[in-house]
């Protein structure tokens, strides 16, 4: 016999003769002749209630049981009598597969999420953060899902790289060479002895290389994980998180707006059509906001503002902001999300932002002044999409390309894709992660990664 899922058993319509479940105690219980154990086998956010008489043979055993221990239960799957539950296991045999001893930390009450940060090895085998990476694995396959049904091809580009795409310098280093060698003169170091024979950095987006895909397979993406030397310790940002990347050929920059507002939306749907169960928990107990929240997404028309504009409304705001507002500056998260929480209460495209504040890979738009750049904003998270139409005219991209100090020489692959059948694409970002902050209503970016990276913390 199998052993059966919790996920399944509790959906069952019918009682069952015989059920074999294998779990981790949550809590127990000791009445007169019997003890109650809620089993966990982390398939779904719910127990199931085990009922064992001290008529079983190893009833000494199982009185030795507490919660951590890991157990498995044969028996007859009844009605409940108890409120609460439809379902629960009458055992026939509790095999204890091992004990916890008092010491696990997951004892039955409330943690916080800092303390359980401390513990990220075992804060799995919570409800919560069960139900948080429950809920990143099934929007993974929804991202997929996304793609796949429009006739995108998945690309996977490397995390090893010798280009800083977005010339933001907040490269990881990649080298073999020998930490305890003597630092030589600034300007001396030579990567010709390094691994790759030049310098090399972990990715920080597949882009450039997924450009390159489009522009012979028409529509592609990424999905992959992407590494950010930021020193900012927020609760947005991390130094390794994934990134999901569409690149099309044929498509300017209102096509990528229009993918990007439909990928928003089908994945918080997604969500709610596959996760419903754990996404209780997070309407109830974490943000009670949370489905009027994504209702208001998925049903209102995104609004699109040009950069410009926005840059307006700031000045405007009765708000006293900490940064400043001029015309010529990056927004900042609290620009961001008064303009998407308080002025439009709805998600907002920005667009056409000035070309000192972009890469260089964003087309110049013909003002000569504006990149056709797009951002993504969202109540709750700010930026959640990051994008721009490309500037597919070589000479235009080469006159970028100085301004921006690049070498021509080690982009050349890059430029060729301008030379030969160069045609107008577009593309963007979306940060996996803050998609899950925005489904769950989960404000720290650390939990909803198995094992969050941020400045000086690698635990784990
Ligand atoms: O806006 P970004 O920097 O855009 C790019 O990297 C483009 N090359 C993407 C493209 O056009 N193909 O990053 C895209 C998104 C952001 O909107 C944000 O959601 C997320 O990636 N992001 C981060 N998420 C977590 N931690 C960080 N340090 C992040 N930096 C960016
Ligand atoms: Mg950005």
């Amino acid at each position: 016999m199998e052993r059966t899922k919790v996920t399944n058993l509790i959906k069952s319509d019918h009682p069952i003769e015989n059920v074999w479940v294998k779990g981790w105690v949550r809590t127990k219980r000791d009445a007169k002749s019997f003890s109650f154990i809620e089993l966990n086998d982390g398939s779904c956010l719910k127990n199931i209630q085990i009922i064992v008489d001290e008529t079983i043979d190893n009833y000494d055993a199982v009185k030795k049981i507490t919660t951590g221990a890991a157990l498995a239960v044969r028996g007859k799957l009844v009605e409940s009598k108890g409120g609460g539950q439809q379902w629960e296991i009458q055992a026939s045999q509790v095999d204890v597969i091992s004990l916890a001893p008092d010491t696990f930390p997951l004892q039955k009450k409330r943690h916080s999420d800092e303390f359980l940060r401390s513990i990220a090895h075992l804060r799995p085998r919570t409800n919560k953060y069960g139900a948080v990476f429950r809920i990143r694995s099934e929007l993974s396959f929804g991202v997929h899902q996304f793609f796949r049904q429009r006739g995108f091809r998945y690309i996977q580009t490397p995390i090893i790289t010798g280009s800083d795409c977005e010339g933001a310098g907040e490269l990881f280093r990649v080298t073999t060479l020998n930490p305890s060698m003597p630092t030589p003169p600034a300007g001396k170091f030579d990567f010709a002895n390094d691994f790759f024979g030049t310098e090399s950095n972990l990715t920080v987006s597949g882009q450039l290389s997924a450009e390159m895909f489009a522009l012979a397979l028409g529509d592609v993406y990424t999905f992959g994980p992407t590494f950010r030397a930021e020193n900012s310790n927020t609760s947005r940002h991390v130094a390794e998180f994934w990134m999901i990347e569409p690149e099309m050929a044929f498509c300017d920059l209102t096509g990528n707006m229009e993918l990007g507002e439909t990928l928003v939306k089908h994945l918080i749907q997604f969500t709610m059509d596959h996760c419903s169960q754990d996404m209780e928990l997070f309407a109830r107990f974490v943000d009670k906001q949370l489905m009027p929240t994504l209702d208001n997404i998925v049903s209102s028309d995104f609004e699109r503002l040009p950069y410009k504009d926005a840059v307006d409304i700031l000045q405007k705001a009765k708000v006293s902001f900490s940064y400043p507002i001029e015309y010529g500056l990056d927004l900042q998260s609290e620009h961001e999300r008064y303009l998407t929480e308080k002025h439009l209460k709805k998600p907002i495209i920005i667009y056409d932002y000035p070309k000192t504040i972009k890469p260089f890979y964003m087309r110049l738009n013909d003002d000569e002044q504006t990149v056709a750049a797009m951002d993504i904003l969202v109540p709750r998270i700010g930026e959640i999409i990051g994008g721009s139409q490309r500037e597919e005219r070589l000479d235009v991209l080469e006159r970028q390309m100085e301004t921006a100090g690049l070498s021509k020489d080690s982009y050349w692959w890059y430029l060729d894709s301008r030379r030969y059948g160069t045609v107008p694409h577009s593309g963007f970002g979306m940060g996996f992660e803050r998609m899950l902050m925005l489904v769950t209503g989960v404000t720290n970016i650390r939990d909803v990664i198995p094992f969050p990276r941020t400045p000086g913390t690698i635990d784990f």
